[in-house]
């Protein structure tokens, strides 16, 4: 079991953060790698070509170890919207055919799917709420052979509830569906292996459990599905954009796997490096060893939210790192006011709090969340 993580980053003792499903908070190491990168750029002539390429190099091979795959299979996104606009762009979906989606999803990963249902004729089926938290069985039951594309998480974002995505990905290979994964809230701090999955696009965003910067995530694209259109026509997806000297020497071909997805302007030389740090830890301490550290802190959480009467999902329906409160008759009066005065950290979405430690929090956290909850009800 690893330790909690505290001295690696900047919060102050009067400060009780359990919202990395809000924002992470960058490692010390990673902000000071960043100064230091914002700083380079006061003299560019020492920014050399090799800096273009090697700091993704190292971010794609980070991002292929954390999910199992080759580092040909990741593209470096801006944002989860961006990756799926380019599943959208590349997935084909005939009249009268099913995308599936959970009730309440992110935007992010619903939007595209309203844009390209209009647009072909199909529907958009919104799985609903399961009254047992099951949603796994209630996603795999909406899924036939009417189904072109299953667009969901490893848990719902609100509530931490849990999908179980090697069932779900065993069922879209069996009607044919495509299947496109956020994973932003669980990825890094939940297992994931896109061997067991089989996924044909995931994307992350970095700045909330990846503890990176904002603007930045990565995407990995099936071997399958490397041949499609990108969103967007850079110089740097395409063959011999090393050699800067003859950049207007177009090439039809890109950059072999997940390159011709990149972003433009990929090689963002802040972000990067700060993200490489933190996915550097991440991966050093193993999402197993982090995963289990974290469920010490959300089992605890549910433990103590059961013995003052309040509602959690059953340990088998909730991923590891998020977890939600849930007050029948709503969040009591003045909980929010006092949490802020406490300095306690958290999400109140409608009748819910939702909860989400991260390798910095421990258990006295939570005590301190439950000093505020009890002395509100
Ligand atoms: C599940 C999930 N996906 C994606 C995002 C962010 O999406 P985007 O990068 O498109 O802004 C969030 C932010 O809260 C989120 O909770």
């Amino acid at each position: 079991m690893i330790e909690c993580q505290k001295h690696l980053f900047d919060i102050p003792d009067g400060v009780t953060y359990l919202n990395a499903a809000y924002m992470g908070p960058l490692l010390k190491s990673s902000a000071r790698i960043g100064a230091d990168a914002v700083h380079k750029k006061l003299n560019p002539w020492d920014i050399k070509i090799d800096d273009f390429f090697d700091p993704p190099n190292r971010y794609y091979a980070l991002a292929a170890k954390m999910i199992e795959a080759n580092a040909n299979d990741i593209a470096i996104v801006p944002s989860v919207s961006y990756g799926t606009a380019i599943a959208a762009k590349n997935i084909s979906v005939k009249a009268g055919q099913k995308i599936v989606v959970m009730a309440d999803q992110f935007p992010s990963n619903v939007y595209p799917w309203i844009d390209l249902a209009e647009s072909n004729d199909a529907t958009i089926e919104t799985v609903p709420w399961p009254s047992d938290d099951n949603w796994t069985r209630a996603i795999v039951d909406a899924i036939d052979d009417g189904t072109a594309i299953v667009a969901t998480a490893n848990a719902h974002w609100t509530n931490g509830t849990l999908i179980d995505l090697v069932a779900v990905g065993e069922k879209c290979r069996q009607v044919g569906a495509a299947l496109v994964l956020d994973l932003t809230q669980t990825l890094g701090v939940t297992p994931f292996s896109v061997k067991d999955v089989d996924p044909d696009y995931m994307v992350v965003g970095s700045y909330k459990w990846l503890l990176g910067p904002y603007s930045l995530g990565f995407m990995y694209v099936a071997p399958r599905n490397q041949n499609g259109k990108p969103i967007e026509e850079s110089w740097i997806t395409r063959k011999g954009a090393t050699d800067f000297a003859r950049l207007v020497d177009y090439k039809e071909a890109y950059e072999d796997g997940a390159r011709r997805f990149d972003m433009g302007e990929k090689s963002n030389f802040i972000n990067i490096p700060i993200a490489i740090d933190a996915m550097e830890l991440l991966v050093g301490l193993g999402t197993e060893n982090v995963a289990a550290y974290i469920k010490t802190l959300t089992d605890y959480i549910a433990e103590r939210a059961r013995s003052i009467g309040l509602n959690v999902a059953d340990e088998q329906q909730r991923v590891s790192n998020l977890i939600g409160i849930n007050f029948t008759s709503g969040v009591p009066e003045g909980v929010a006011e006092k949490l802020a005065e406490k300095k306690v950290y958290v999400s109140i979405r409608g009748d819910s709090i939702r909860i989400g430690p991260h390798i910095y929090n421990d258990k006295a956290d939570v005590d301190r969340l439950f000093d505020v909850l009890e002395s509100s009800l």
